[in-house]
């Protein structure tokens, strides 16, 4: 489904990625991890686009991605979520979830002001929206602006946005980071479920306890590179992977 060739990006002399190969199957759950900096966020927004790889090939469902524009990328059936949730703070919650929404015939300025011709898809779109809410369990925060959220909500608000787009493939950058635990199981279990009706994951995360009871595959960076990729047991059996991640 997606196909990442010897991509490597740059920031001035820091090589923050660096010929990076790595495949992701459709339906799988798959890890990426990495101590800070290892160039796990840089891979991510060069895959969603808001990053111009240096060199190297992305592919997607077919398509020949790289460089092209995030709003392309979209289109394609990639959707993805922010490591410091980039919500509109002054929108409510329900109106954050609307916006991905593809073709909303009240967004041209010609037919905004005749109700009648966009009503009944406003109608649709915010109870598809609301099913969204409700399952992340923020059904009672509709009308909240996104800023009185709390940090977990606005993690699981990100990811609802996300859902709403109806990709194929999600990018999440630690779906939860300033999560409680008990919570952070949750969104997991969520994800594994979302996955049960065909989505396809590459999640960036640091709590391993919970990233290694769902993933299928794992990738590990390290300085840049890809250090080791393998399943949670191998990985966690992985000397080299133990010695750069976990400092034994
Ligand atoms: N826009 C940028 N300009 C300059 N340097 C950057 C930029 N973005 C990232 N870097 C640097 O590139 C390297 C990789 O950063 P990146 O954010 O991809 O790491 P990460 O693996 O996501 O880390 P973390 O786990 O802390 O989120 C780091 O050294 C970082 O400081
Ligand atoms: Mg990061």
């Amino acid at each position: 489904m997606l196909t990442v060739s010897r991509l490597s990006k740059a920031f001035g002399r820091l090589q923050a990625v660096q010929d990076v190969t790595l495949q992701i199957k459709p339906g799988q759950i798959v890890g990426l991890i990495g101590p800070n900096g290892s160039g796990k966020s840089t891979l991510l927004n060069c895959i969603a686009g808001t990053i111009t790889p240096d060199s190297g090939r992305i592919n997607f469902d077919g398509h020949d991605i790289t460089g092209a524009p995030p709003d392309r990328i979209f289109r394609h059936g990639i959707a993805r979520s922010h490591q410091d949730p980039a919500l509109f703070q002054r929108m409510s919650v329900l109106d954050n979830t609307l916006l991905p929404a593809r073709q909303q015939t009240g967004e041209s300025a010609r037919r905004a002001p005749l109700h009648h011709l966009w009503r009944a898809q406003e109608n649709r779109l915010a109870g598809r929206a609301g099913a969204i809410l409700q399952r992340l369990r923020l059904g009672n925060h509709y009308v909240t602006r996104a800023s009185d959220l709390s940090g977990g909500q606005m993690k699981l608000l990100e990811l609802g946005r996300s859902l709403a787009g109806e990709p194929k493939l999600m990018l999440l950058d630690e779906p939860t980071a300033g999560v409680a635990p008990v919570l952070a199981y949750e969104i997991f279990e969520q994800i594994a479920t979302l996955r049960g009706e065909g989505l396809t994951f590459l999640i960036v995360e640091h709590r391993l306890e919970i990233l290694f009871d769902f993933v299928d595959h794992l990738f590990v960076m390290h300085l840049g590179g890809l250090l080791a990729q393998g399943s949670p047991a191998e990985i966690a059996a992985n000397a080299q992977v133990k010695e750069v991640y976990f400092g034994e």
